[in-house]
């Protein structure tokens, strides 16, 4: 490490692959020399990791950039230089575009190119507008810092593959993020050990499509995400597993059998759908029907009957009648889920769908996700509801926002929070769930799988 005095400040928009690639990009500074900030008004750098998957995602940049525009002027009276860089999927989307909308911005740069970062600002001090949104051949998480042992939390991301090769019609993914890529067994396995030499006990593997995975391993061959999974299931340390997000298409038997046999492999899983009716399935090139979907449910519950599923949503698609919107009502009716999320459609730049004829009217997609997210608010309710006196082994993270309360999760991934000592974060500890809300469940701790005298200890 440099030490040259300067701080950065990252902050992070959208999906959990963007939580991860902020992570790596923090690292990434720290050995170029920059501490972390609290806050952006006392930083020499600040970077924005954008999302671009909805219009108000992306629209959010803007409006964090002039708040920014005023910090930097404010921080350039008093001598001090404010470097302001745009990364992720709008940089990648938007590219040139961003500087000439939002002048206050350095350095614009796509999630392909995070480890050329340090380089990168070094142009950004003397040039004006710097941009790299290129794909290069040789990939990123090569030349990357390997991940300090500074990381201390008992759960990690890890990336495992990126891009998409689907090309549903509504989505930009496959532009800002690129075709399918998917990373070599060894090099995820050994960031793995280091993370959980580091203290990490759950691991959730990244992906746009993940369970499309298939990197190379030493012996020669493409490994399915399903034999990676058990692979990892191997370090002793690492407790739980998880994995997002999915695509139906990809979720073959190989996969669905772990979610049965591997029980580190947690009984969750988000599987989105996007709609219920075949029509505006065939017009968002899912490649998938109904039938197809709801057969496949079937199927992993029979292998992991406790599964908790959860999914996503696009209301008011193009075309969308009302009665292709009761298709999809329907189907969240016959499957359940213990979670989702819900969107209404936006129309992204470049894609398919942005000149499809028929779009929807804002209030009509705005009625439809009332009626949606009541449904599926009602179902994570009675879920959660479902737990009340049940016991779960809970994986306590961090504090919670009372004195003396931590939160953690329980392997249906609801957030508990329950009293209990500092000691405990980064510890699998039994619970029992007292009580349960719209988001999150109550528990009181009865002992640990690891310390049979925790209970004691703990009063
Ligand atoms: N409009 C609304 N929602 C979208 N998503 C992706 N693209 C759009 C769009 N144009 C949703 C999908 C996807 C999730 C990550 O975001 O449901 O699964
Ligand atoms: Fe987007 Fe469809 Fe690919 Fe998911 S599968 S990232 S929704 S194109």
């Amino acid at each position: 490490m440099t030490g040259t005095g300067k701080r950065h400040f990252i902050k992070t928009f959208g999906c959990q692959m963007n939580v991860y690639d902020s992570e790596r990009m923090a690292e990434a500074l720290e050995m170029a020399g920059y501490a972390a900030a609290d806050s952006p008004d006392v930083a020499d750098l600040v970077v924005l990791n954008t999302c671009h998957i909805r219009e108000k995602a992306a629209e959010k940049v803007y409006s964090e950039l002039g708040r920014l525009n005023q910090i930097k002027q404010a921080r350039a009276k008093g001598g001090l230089r404010t470097m302001i860089a745009v990364a992720g999927c709008v940089a990648q989307a938007e590219g040139r575009e961003i500087l000439a909308r939002a002048p206050v911005v350095d350095l614009v740069v796509g999630p392909q190119s995070y480890h050329r970062l340090d380089d990168l600002l070094r142009r950004a001090s003397t040039e004006r507008g710097v941009i790299d949104v290129d794909f290069p051949e040789d990939d990123k998480f090569k030349h990357l810092p390997v991940r300090g042992a500074a990381r201390r939390a008992p759960t990690a991301f890890l990336t495992v593959q990126e891009g998409c090769d689907k090309f549903c019609t509504f989505c930009v993914v496959p532009y800002t993020r690129g075709v399918e890529y998917s990373r070599p067994v060894r090099e995820i396995l050994e960031e793995a050990e280091r993370l959980a030499h580091a203290g990490a006990c759950e691991l959730t593997l990244l992906g746009q499509n993940v369970n499309a995975y298939h990197g190379q391993g030493d012996d020669g061959e493409a490994w399915s995400l399903a034999r990676l999974l058990r692979r990892l299931a191997e370090i002793p340390t690492i407790r739980r597993l998880r994995y997002t997000t999915s695509h139906p298409r990809d979720m073959g038997d190989d996969l669905i059998a772990v979610h049965g046999e591997e029980e580190k492999l947690m009984p969750y899983l988000h599987l989105p759908f996007q709609a219920g009716s075949d029509r505006i399935l065939g017009a968002m090139n899912r490649k998938h029907t109904r039938n197809e979907y709801t057969e496949l449910v079937r199927r992993i519950r029979e292998a992991r009957p406790d599964i908790a599923l959860s999914t996503d949503i696009i209301v008011g698609f193009p075309g969308e009648t009302d009665a292709e919107f009761a298709q999809t009502i329907e189907l969240v009716e016959e499957v359940g889920f213990a979670q989702a999320y819900s969107f209404k459609y936006s129309a992204r730049p470049g894609t398919p769908a942005e000149t499809m004829d028929d779009q929807v009217p804002e209030d009509v997609k705005a009625d439809r996700l009332r009626e949606l997210q009541a449904l599926l608010s009602a179902q994570q309710a009675a879920f959660n509801t479902s737990c009340v006196g049940r016991r779960f082994d809970v994986l306590f993270e961090r504090h919670g926002r009372r004195p003396g309360q931590l939160v953690g999760r329980t392997p249906y991934l609801q957030a508990v929070h329950a009293d209990a000592p500092d000691a405990l974060i980064g510890r699998m500890i039994e619970v029992e769930i007292s009580g349960a809300g719209p988001n999150s469940l109550e528990a009181d701790i009865l002992r640990s799988a690891e310390s049979p005298d925790l209970a004691r200890a703990n009063g």
